[in-house]
């Protein structure tokens, strides 16, 4: 997509569409004059995501303006800008059209809005459809935006900001778009092998070092809780690791960010109802969103170190599969006793997090699609959050604010611990019937020990079953925002 800043009046663009924004309460009095049937006709009333195409507006220079409703204008932030250029985009691609002006006003051309912009419009641009063929079935996207800054704000924001901004909402789109195209391929086509893959691709076009640990490396390092849950399956785990070391670095803090790679989930031996179970393609989405995070980082480069780790298995109930009942040594010498095979993700992602602690890592974030219990407790609208450290969880919260990825603090009492003992083994993976999101939270706290670490259970969240205005359905790119916030914001 060809993204320009210009500087003029939406007036005067001569172009194929400008979308102008439109309030509630306080309409344009310019447009209320000029369409003065249309307002009292109630067709337009400024309410968000409300979209009135016209042609040959009069003292428009373009052949059609695009009035979007943008809400009440107290109420509309960044947040509310990257929904609406995304519904924008979709509602345009529609129509046919395939470049488009998009005004700002004055006083939201700041940084926060253009990037808000740009990335609500690639992010809205992108469809599930790669593989289909008929190319007329296909979403054309749009190809060209041009983002219009009125007079005043070059004053208040000069340009070389806007256009930083713009690069900032580019790089974090693309990166997210990314992720998408790895969580929408089909469990076929996406093996544990086949995500390094991506992952070594993205890591030598960006320039990040890169490294993959295979069964063997893994045996030898004594990860029995990873390969468990590989051995069920006919295709080999890997481990996937890419680094991003800063030119100079503000602290010698370390992040890393560690993704769930399962690239299918049958639930192993305890094995899953088949009604849905096509939909645990995307229990890969934390793994893909740390890859793609990793090339946001490596293109934005913030000054602190970052890890991604993404632990890549097939959770499959083959005849060398792990049976309930296994008793695995995990790489931290732990023992933990598998009395469900299902609960693979938390198996996965302990030998991960310990692997990032050897690693040096100083500060960890896991995402995950861990458990359904928090698609019971939170809905599809937040993702769950648990941290052992107030410090890192106000980070976290704060970079997820800027990204408008909603986020929910979830309790990590030391009550849940008691759900995961057992005789037999150090750690038991699976609690009681209740609690489920807080007790793999618990089971993963384990291993982080004293590390400062944050969990976000994306199981909600990571997949739209149905498109939304701004999005298409299919994998929703997140939490990569808040990932590549936290670290462009460290200190
Ligand atoms: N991948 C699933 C969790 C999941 C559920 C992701 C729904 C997305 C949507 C995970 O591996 C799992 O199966 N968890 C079990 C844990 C249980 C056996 C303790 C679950 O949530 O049912
Ligand atoms: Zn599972
Ligand atoms: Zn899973």
């Amino acid at each position: 997509m060809e993204l320009k800043l210009v500087r003029a009046k939406a007036s005067e663009l001569d172009v194929d569409v400008v979308v102008v924004l439109e309030w509630e309460v306080s309409p344009r009095p310019e447009f209320a004059k000029l369409l003065a049937d249309l307002y009292s006709s109630g067709e337009i009333k400024g309410k968000r995501l409300e979209f009135t195409l016209l042609h040959s507006l009069e003292g428009y220079k373009a052949r059609r303006v695009l009035i979007a409703g943008a809400g009440k204008r107290e109420k509309f932030d960044a947040a509310a800008l990257r929904k609406l250029a995304g519904a924008a985009v979709r509602f345009l691609e529609g129509k046919g059209i395939s470049a488009l002006a998009f005004a700002l006003d004055d006083d939201i051309a700041t940084p926060a809005h253009v990037t808000a912009v740009v990335e609500g419009a690639i992010l809205g641009a992108w469809e599930p459809d790669y593989l289909k063929t008929d190319q007329e079935e296909k979403n054309k996207p749009i190809s060209s935006i041009l983002i219009v800054i009125q007079s005043v704000a070059i004053q208040n924001a000069p340009a070389p900001t806007l256009e930083a901004a713009l690069q900032k909402g580019r790089i974090i789109a693309e990166a997210a778009n990314l992720s998408r195209d790895i969580a929408v391929e089909p469990p076929n086509l996406l093996t544990p092998l086949i995500l390094a893959d991506r992952a070594r691709r993205m890591s030598d076009a960006c320039g990040l070092s890169f490294e993959v640990l295979d069964q063997d490396r893994m045996r030898q390092l004594g990860m029995g809780a990873l390969l468990g849950v590989a051995q069920g399956s006919a295709a080999p785990p890997a481990l996937i690791v890419m680094r991003y070391t800063p030119a100079q670095a503000a602290s010698a803090d370390h992040l890393g960010l560690v993704g769930k790679g399962v690239t299918f989930d049958t639930g192993g031996i305890s094995i899953k109802p088949s009604e849905g179970m096509e939909k645990m393609k995307y229990d890969m989405a934390g793994g893909a969103a740390v890859i793609g995070a990793m090339q946001a980082i490596a293109l934005l480069k913030p000054s602190v170190a970052v890890t991604g780790i993404v632990p890549a298995v097939e959770n499959m109930p083959g005849s060398r599969a792990q049976r309930p009942g296994d008793i695995v040594t995990s790489l931290s010498g732990k023992t933990i006793e598998v009395l469900n095979t299902d609960a693979e993700g938390r198996l996965i992602l302990a030998d991960a997090i310990t692997y990032a602690k050897q690693l040096g890592c100083t500060h960890l974030i896991d995402v995950a699609t861990l458990t359904g219990a928090i698609v019971v407790a939170l809905g599809h609208t937040s993702s769950g959050v648990f941290s052992n450290d107030d410090q890192l969880l106000a980070r976290w919260m704060t970079a997820s604010k800027d990204s408008g990825e909603k986020m929910w603090h979830m309790p990590l009492d030391d009550e849940y611990r008691d759900q995961l003992k057992t005789v037999y083994a150090d750690i038991q993976n699976i609690g009681t019937r209740w609690g489920g999101a807080c007790a793999a939270a618990m089971f993963l706290k384990e291993f982080a020990g004293d590390t400062p670490w944050v969990h976000v259970d994306v199981a909600g969240t990571a997949w739209l079953d149905d498109a939304k205005p701004s999005l298409a359905k299919g994998p929703a790119g997140i939490p990569l925002g808040s990932l590549v916030n936290l670290a462009l914001n460290w200190q």
